[in-house]
C-alpha cells in the first residue's frame, strides 16, 4: 500500500517497509547511489530517496529524470542532511513513465505566462502544486465556516432564465446550430424561451432562505463581461450566502467575519503550502494576513467615501463623482492608502445597483454593501433585499423586469415576507487576496478570459 508523501515526511517513527510513488524532481548521481526528490502532490515537501547501484530496478536510474514518475519500496529512516526529519532507503524502484526532454517544466524558474499556457502541467510546480492545495482546503472550510453556523448548502441551478444583475453580461444557452442557415428562434429551442448561464444564484437562493432561514450557494458563476483585467474571469466560483430576519448590519457583519475565518485558515491550516508564496509572491504575506485577522475593518457610506476621495487631492485617472460607480483605482486607494485596512462601503446610490436591493429612507440610496480589501478592492458585492411587494413592483418596474417572468420571486414577498440579506463573494478574488497572487488566471485551474478557452 502506498503511503502519500506527506504522512512519510510527518511519520513519528522509522518504518522497515514503506511503499511511494511520485514524480521526480531531480536527480543526483555519485558514484556509489543516486538521490531521487520525489513529488506526490500530497504536499509541498519531496521524498528524498537513497539509490545504492545494483537495487532492483537502479538500471533504469538514467531514465528516471525530472518529470518521469516512478514507484519506490524501500525503508523509511532519519534524513542525514537537514531540512527534513525522514527520508527512504530505496529497495526497489520501478519507473512507471518517462519524461522526455521536452518536458516543459525542466528546473528552472518559469514564468506565470508561460506557465499559463501549460494549465494541464503547471500543477507539478512547487508554487501552483501549492496554490491548487490550498484552493482545496479553502473550498473546505468555506463549507465549515457556514455548516458551523447552521447554513444549508443550496444547489442553485447553472441554467436559468432570470438575469440576477441585470447587467446584460450572460452567455446564452442554446442547442441552436450556428452552422444551421435558419435563424434561432427562443421559443423553438430546447426549453423553449431564451435561457443563460448563471451570473448569480442569488434569487434562487432567496427563495430558499424564506423557507430555510440561512442558506448559501457555492459554485460556478459566468459573466460574459469584456473587461480583460487581472480580476475577472468569464467563469468563476462565487459562494452566496442569504439570511432571512437579517439586515444590513447583519449582512456586512457575516461578511468580514467570513474573511476574516478565511484569512485564517490560510494562516494556520495549509500544511506550509502558504510558505512559498511568502518566499516567491509576497514577502510580507504572512504580517498583513495577521493584520487582517486581528484588526476591525473600517466601514464607511458610499457618501462618505465619496467625500474621502474627492478631498483627497490625488489625480485618479477616472474623477470620483456623486452617483458613479467606485473604480478599482478608487477602491484600492481608500484600503492601501487611506484606511490601510479592509473596508466596507454601503448605502450607494440607488441608479448605480440592482433592482432587488432594499430602499432607504431618503429615497435615494439603497442598502447595499461592498467589502473591499487592499490589494485587490471588491472581494465581497451584497445587499439587504427589497422586501416590501409595492417597492419591489416599482423597482422592477424602474429596471424594465417582467413581473410575469419574475412572479415566481415576486411570491416571496406575497407569501410571509421577511426582511432578509445576503452577499456574493468572488472565491478566486479571496484566493488572490491570501496567496498574494495578482491575476486571477494563477488562482483557478483552467481560467475561462475573453478569448481564452484552450484546455
Ligand atoms: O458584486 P456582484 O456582482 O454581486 C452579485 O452577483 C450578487 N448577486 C451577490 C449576492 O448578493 N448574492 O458579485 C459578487 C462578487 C464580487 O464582489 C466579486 O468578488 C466576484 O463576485 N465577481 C467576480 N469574480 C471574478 N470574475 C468576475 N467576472 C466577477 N464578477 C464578480
Ligand atoms: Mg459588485
Amino acid at each position: 500500500m502506498r503511503t502519500v508523501i506527506r504522512d512519510l515526511l510527518a511519520a513519528s517513527g522509522p518504518a522497515a517497509s514503506i511503499e511511494a510513488a511520485g514524480w521526480v524532481r531531480t536527480r543526483r548521481d555519485s558514484k556509489a547511489f543516486s538521490f531521487l526528490e520525489l513529488n506526490d502532490g500530497s504536499c509541498l515537501g519531496n521524498l528524498q530517496v537513497i539509490v545504492d547501484q545494483g537495487t532492483p530496478g537502479s538500471e533504469d536510474l538514467t531514465k528516471m529524470t525530472t518529470g518521469a514518475s516512478v514507484v519506490v519500496v524501500g525503508k523509511l529512516v532519519a534524513s542525514q542532511g537537514g531540512g527534513q526529519s525522514w527520508e527512504v532507503h530505496a529497495t526497489s524502484l520501478r519507473l512507471l513513465g518517462t519524461a522526455p526532454e521536452d518536458f516543459p517544466l525542466q528546473k528552472k524558474g518559469h514564468s506565470p505566462e508561460f506557465l499559463r499556457s501549460i494549465a494541464h502541467l503547471r500543477p507539478r510546480t512547487n508554487l501552483y502544486g501549492a496554490m491548487f492545495r490550498i484552493r482545496s482546503r479553502m473550498s473546505y472550510a468555506v463549507h465549515r465556516f457556514f455548516q458551523e453556523r447552521a447554513f444549508h448548502y443550496i444547489h442553485t441551478p447553472i441554467i436559468t432564465a432570470s438575469d440576477c444583475e441585470g447587467a446584460g453580461e450572460m452567455f446564452r444557452v442554446t442547442t441552436h446550430d450556428p452552422a444551421d442557415p435558419k435563424p434561432a428562434k427562443a421559443e423553438e429551442d430546447f426549453f423553449g424561451k431564451a435561457t443563460h448561464l448563471t451570473v448569480s444564484g442569488q434569487l434562487e437562493g432567496e427563495a430558499f432562505a424564506t423557507a430555510l432561514g440561512s442558506i448559501y450557494t457555492f459554485g460556478p458563476t459566468f459573466r460574459a463581461e469584456n473587461s480583460n483585467t487581472s480580476r475577472h474571469a468569464a467563469e468563476f466560483w462565487m459562494i452566496e450566502p442569504e439570511m432571512a430576519f437579517c439586515d444590513l448590519q447583519g449582512d456586512m457583519d457575516l461578511a468580514e467575519e467570513m474573511v476574516k475565518y478565511l484569512v485564517k485558515e490560510a494562516l494556520e491550516g495549509q500544511d506550509g503550502d502558504l510558505a512559498i508564496f511568502e518566499r516567491f509572491v509576497d514577502k510580507g504575506l504572512r504580517a498583513r494576513l495577521e493584520h487582517v485577522a486581528s484588526e476591525a475593518f473600517e466601514r464607511v457610506s458610499y457618501t462618505e467615501a465619496v467625500d474621502i476621495l474627492q478631498k483627497s487631492g490625488v489625480k485618479f485617472e477616472y474623477p470620483v463623482e456623486y452617483g458613479h460607480n467606485l473604480q478599482s483605482e478608487h477602491e484600492r486607494w481608500l484600503t492601501e492608502e487611506h484606511f490601510k485596512k479592509p473596508t466596507t462601503v454601503y448605502n450607494y446610490p440607488k441608479e448605480i445597483k440592482p433592482f432587488y436591493m432594499r430602499l432607504n429612507d431618503d429615497d435615494k440610496t439603497v442598502t447595499a454593501m461592498d467589502l473591499l480589501v487592499p490589494g485587490i478592492g471588491e472581494i465581497v458585492g451584497g445587499s439587504q433585499r427589497e422586501e416590501r411587494l409595492d417597492v419591489l413592483l416599482a423597482n422592477m418596474e424602474r429596471h424594465g423586469l417582467s413581473t410575469e417572468e419574475y412572479s415566481w420571486y415576486v411570491d416571496t414577498r406575497r407569501f410571509g415576507t421577511v426582511p432578509h440579506a445576503g452577499f456574493g463573494m468572488g472565491f478566486e478574488r479571496m484566493l488572490m487576496f491570501v496567496t498574494g497572487m495578482t491575476n486571477i488566471r494563477d488562482v483557478i485551474p483552467f481560467a475561462r478570459t475573453p478569448g481564452h478557452c484552450e484546455f
